[in-house]
């Protein structure tokens, strides 16, 4: 995407611009005609390999803002960047490509019933021209590293709720993707196997990758670097120690 462009001294590198940066984005959804307004103007810019947690009440425009983050929904105002691309300047094919680079983790793990834990997380990477890339094997390993190694071929309703949420976890992962965006990742889960959810996070932040997990629990929030809050359509800082 930015790739054709040789960088000039003015312009950070690459691998220095943020993972994601959000300006002024306002967002309404529209109920008929009329007009209803969820986020008044959001800033916000999150390094590469930062694990950041934003928190919020129910209802504050979480899901709207993972979604924007996400490339799942365009904002009605302001300008969203990931990985240095301006997401409303992308072609589709542009779009898909980057969409490939956020592993999205829902707060109830969407998973296909019939399939099984290894066929759920091996199916987004299916027909992935990657070179040397074999989904089965990467499949395989994910499901190692979330634990799941002794479960491959269960069905989600043979699986635990914090089962399911790690097939989630390895699905959003095999296409190796730089950003995990999470929303509200263990709000169905006790807070054992939450905290568990949480060590996978962490180690997969620890391997370089940049965390994006939405949640309305402090406890999980604090194993973030920074935590912001949506607070009436807007973000402001949350400070770990207060
Ligand atoms: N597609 C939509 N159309 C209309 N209103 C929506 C839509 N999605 C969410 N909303 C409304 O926007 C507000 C914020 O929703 P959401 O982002 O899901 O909040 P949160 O994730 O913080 O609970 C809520 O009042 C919700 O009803
Ligand atoms: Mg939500």
């Amino acid at each position: 995407m930015n790739n054709h462009s040789p960088h000039n001294h003015t312009e950070p590198r690459q691998d220095e611009t943020p993972a994601v940066e959000i300006r002024d984005v306002r967002k309404s959804y529209y109920i008929g005609k009329m007009e209803v307004p969820i986020l008044h103007g959001i800033d916000l810019a999150i390094r590469r390999g930062e694990f950041l947690a934003i928190m919020g009440p129910s209802g504050s425009g979480k899901s709207t803002l993972a979604n924007l983050i996400g490339c799942r929904d365009q904002p009605t105002e302001g300008e969203i960047r990931v990985l240095g691309n301006a997401v409303n300047k992308l072609s589709n094919d542009e779009l898909a490509h980057l969409r490939g680079e956020i592993g999205f983790v829902f707060q109830t793990s969407d998973l296909v019933s019939g399939m099984s834990a290894f066929q759920n997380v091996e199916l987004p990477a299916i027909g992935c021209q990657k070179h040397g890339y074999n989904p089965r094997k990467r499949a395989k390993e994910l499901l190692e590293l979330v634990g799941l190694a002794g479960r491959m071929h269960h069905k989600p309703t043979q699986l635990s709720g914090g089962q399911r949420q790690r097939v989630a976890i390895a699905r959003a992962l095999v296409n190796d993707p730089s950003i995990i965006l999470a929303d509200e990742p263990t709000a169905s889960l006790d807070a054992r196997t939450g905290a568990e959810i949480m060590s996978i996070f962490k180690n997969l932040n620890r391997d370089g990758r940049t965390i994006i997990m939405i949640t309305h629990d402090p406890a999980i929030a604090s194993h973030a670097d920074r935590i912001m809050h949506v607070k009436d359509g807007l973000l402001v800082n949350g400070n770990m120690n207060t």
